[in-house]
């Protein structure tokens, strides 16, 4: 079984587009070996989420934020009355937009005390010779986590998307995902123990599609993929579940 997120970003804009892809996630969701997941944008999660009375297809939030005079922003509160119970947080569009690791720690906070399940994404900007990329991805992991009840059970997902991936041609090697994958892994079970820390579901993003899914689900600690520009393309969507074993 592996986790599938479709981040549709703000890819579509009518209700109809999404309604007709929509359709097709209801299907593939039916799928035995995939727990398919819809990051819609707000304006279309309400919706979509309200209209849906089936099991197997799980909703996500794009972000998550605060009760009160936040203009322009979603709330866990309002999120959670939406009987939507999973929210991306920490994206890099939205750090681009000025969001900082404290607000993402905050965010991961908000989405606890709601009962929300965060998806927290982690990533360098760029990879050097100093394997100074690492560094970074555990300094992510630990200041998103900071106030993080390490005495409660885990629930949270942590997505290695490293940024420059990100839009791009193609992701980085599996080879490079599964020594990263490997270290977020230690990283975990640093900060909270053997069990728990082996325990957390690890997922990668960033220009995964048909040619390069294969690979990268097949790799030991990865449990899923987060999808960008293929989770709005049927087609595609539908190549990636087929190359789960
Ligand atoms: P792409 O798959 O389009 O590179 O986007 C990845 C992403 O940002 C998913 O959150």
């Amino acid at each position: 079984m592996k986790i599938i997120i479709g981040n549709w970003k703000t890819y579509l804009d009518s209700p109809k587009e999404a309604k007709n892809l929509f359709e097709k996630y209801k299907i593939l969701s039916k799928k035995k070996n995939v727990a398919l997941m819809l990051a819609p944008s707000h304006i279309h999660l309400l919706s979509l989420r309200s209209s849906y009375k089936g099991k197997s297809l799980s909703f996500v939030a794009q972000s998550l934020g605060f009760s009160g005079a936040h203009t322009g922003c979603i709330s866990a509160r309002q999120i959670k009355e939406a009987k939507v119970d999973m929210a991306l947080v920490g994206h890099s569009e939205e750090r681009a937009r000025g969001l900082d690791d404290e607000g993402v720690a905050k965010k991961v906070q908000e989405a606890y005390k709601n009962k929300i399940l965060p998806i927290i994404i982690v990533g360098e900007h760029k990879r050097d010779s100093e394997a100074e990329h690492y560094k970074f991805v555990r300094k992510q992991i630990q200041s998103a986590l900071k106030y993080y009840p390490a005495n409660k059970p885990l629930k949270f997902i942590i997505a290695y998307e490293p940024v420059w991936a990100v839009g791009a041609a193609k992701p980085p090697s599996a080879r490079d995902i599964e020594m990263m994958m490997i270290y977020i892994r230690k990283t975990l079970v640093k900060l909270f123990g053997d069990r728990k820390g082996r325990a957390v579901p690890l997922i990668y993003g960033g220009s995964v599609n048909s040619l390069s899914a294969a690979s990268i689900l097949s790799l030991q600690e990865v449990s899923g993929v987060l999808l960008g520009r293929a989770s709005v393309d049927a087609k595609e969507l539908e190549a990636i579940i087929s190359k789960i074993k």
